[in-house]
């Protein structure tokens, strides 16, 4: 089964609580979701490649380590996924950037693919798939399946914030993935809102409200 990573730090406690409030402006939101995500890269990216580089410093020639950027893949899901593309890029700069665009029926709650572009050699690449919320599950496990069927093997998924069913639906589809996310919520509604929740993360950072 993979790693699930739920984050109790403080100043990620701190911004969820902000994000979570509906006074919080549509600025402050895409700045705290930026900000979050950079945040949880720390724990998320620990395991990524590294290639050894020589740096002259103004000391002495030396061997260091430094990112293999072009190894990395970040896959938002469309459209709140996009809000955690920033953050991840500043860690990151050279990651190449994939879409999927998936909507979700407010009737039966399943996810419809509407759209997807993923880069070259997906195959190799550490993949970061990227959803503020992981409600029923219903999206990320279909991204997921997407991603499987098109030759991705490496796989995370990084949210904000997980309903239990969703959580539990996405390590039963795809138990090989690691799940990083920022907070773990009480429950869905009968809507398949997650409770507390923060509403509709796409509405928020677009203002489609
Ligand atoms: C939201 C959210 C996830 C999905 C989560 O997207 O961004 O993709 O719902 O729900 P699930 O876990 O039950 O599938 P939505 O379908 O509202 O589309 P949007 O991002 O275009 O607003
Ligand atoms: N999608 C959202 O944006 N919010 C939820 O609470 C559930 C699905």
């Amino acid at each position: 089964m993979g790693n699930v990573t739920v984050f109790d730090h403080p100043l990620i406690q701190h911004k969820i609580a902000i994000l979570r409030s509906k006074d919080t402006t549509r600025k402050e939101f895409r700045e705290l979701v930026d900000e979050i995500t950079m945040f949880m890269c720390y724990e998320a990216l620990r395991d990524l490649p590294l290639t050894e580089v020589e740096v002259e410093t103004p000391i002495t020639a030396t061997k260091c380590n430094m990112l293999a950027g072009d190894a990395i893949a970040v896959v938002p899901i469309l459209r709140a996924g996009l809000g955690m593309v920033n953050g991840l890029l500043n860690m990151v700069p050279n990651a190449a950037v994939g879409h999927i665009g998936l909507y979700r029926d407010e009737t039966t709650l399943e996810p419809h693919e509407y759209y997807c572009k993923l880069p070259p050699r997906i195959d190799e690449r550490q993949i970061i798939v990227l959803d503020p919320m992981l409600a029923t599950g219903g999206s990320a496990v279909a991204a997921i399946n997407f991603i499987k069927a098109h030759g991705g093997k490496k796989i995370k998924f990084m949210c904000m914030i997980a309903a239990p069913e969703g959580m539990k639906a996405l390590q039963e589809a795809h138990p090989d993935v690691d799940i990083y996310c920022a907070h773990m919520d009480e429950r869905l509604n009968e809507r398949g809102y997650i409770v507390p929740g923060l509403g509709d993360a796409g509405d928020r950072l677009f203002g489609t409200l």
